[in-house]
């Protein structure tokens, strides 16, 4: 058994992950690798009916009705599950995984709701706790989809067609968006995330341009 990789897909709500998961897996499986393709959260898991809950405004519709450590929980509880009942054996079997989000968006989304003065911290107990204490595999490459917010806001709705009740209690409050992109920011140059500039004068890059500037950092881990 030789372990596999996992490349990570993170970024802003509707910044493209799943779409950017996709292009990646679909080039790296054409260059012969094998490749197992994940999503967080994993919703329709029991395990991710707590967050799916807060997701939802089962706490309330503030993100800060649930503080970071104990939302961080409900996530990780998902991450958990999923990597003991689905993936484990494709990772420890050679496979490359691709993970759109992880406990990276715990730390883009948690510290968001956090004074910058305790973000390092935070980000240490996060890592220690996912990564140390519960088990979870460390990424080989975080790769940080990065988009305004109000991009990022104009694609949800599109892919909601306009639909604004769709949104989760997250895409629905365009402040704390916000508060997300200066923590994404500063997670990326901290923990050393690949960054991919996927806007260019308020609109979005095409797709195939950032997907082969995916490929190329993927292609330098494994
Ligand atoms: N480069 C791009 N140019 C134009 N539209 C895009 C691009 N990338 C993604 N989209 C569109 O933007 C919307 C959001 O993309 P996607 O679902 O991949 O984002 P996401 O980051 O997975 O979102 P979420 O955080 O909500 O899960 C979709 O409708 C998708 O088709
Ligand atoms: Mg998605």
């Amino acid at each position: 058994m030789k372990q596999g990789k996992l490349i990570v897909v993170e970024g802003l709500d509707g910044s493209g992950k799943a779409t950017q998961a996709e292009q990646l897996s679909t080039l790296l499986q054409a260059g012969g690798r094998t490749v197992r393709r994940i999503s967080f959260p994993n919703y329709g898991s029991d395990a991710a009916n707590l967050l799916d809950d807060y997701l939802h405004g089962g706490f309330g519709t503030d993100p800060d009705a649930v503080n970071p450590y104990a939302a961080s929980t409900f996530f990780a509880i998902d991450r958990f599950a999923s990597f003991h009942r689905d993936w484990k054996n494709d990772y420890y079997n050679n496979s490359i995984i691709i993970a759109d989000r992880y406990t990276t968006a715990n730390a883009v989304h948690q510290c968001a709701k956090l004074p910058q003065t305790e973000w390092d911290g935070f980000l240490e107990w996060l890592f220690n706790y996912e990564y140390r204490l519960l088990g979870l595999p460390e990424p080989d490459a975080v790769i940080y989809l990065r988009v305004t917010p109000e991009l990022s806001q104009k694609l949800l709705t599109g892919r909601y067609q306009g639909d604004e009740t769709k949104k989760d209690i997250h895409e629905s409050d365009t402040e704390y968006l916000a508060k997300c992109r200066v923590s994404a920011d500063y997670c990326a140059e901290k923990l050393g995330w690949h960054t991919v500039q996927c806007d260019c004068g308020g609109a979005m890059r095409q797709i195939p341009e950032i997907a082969a500037e995916l490929l190329n950092i993927a292609e330098a881990v494994l």
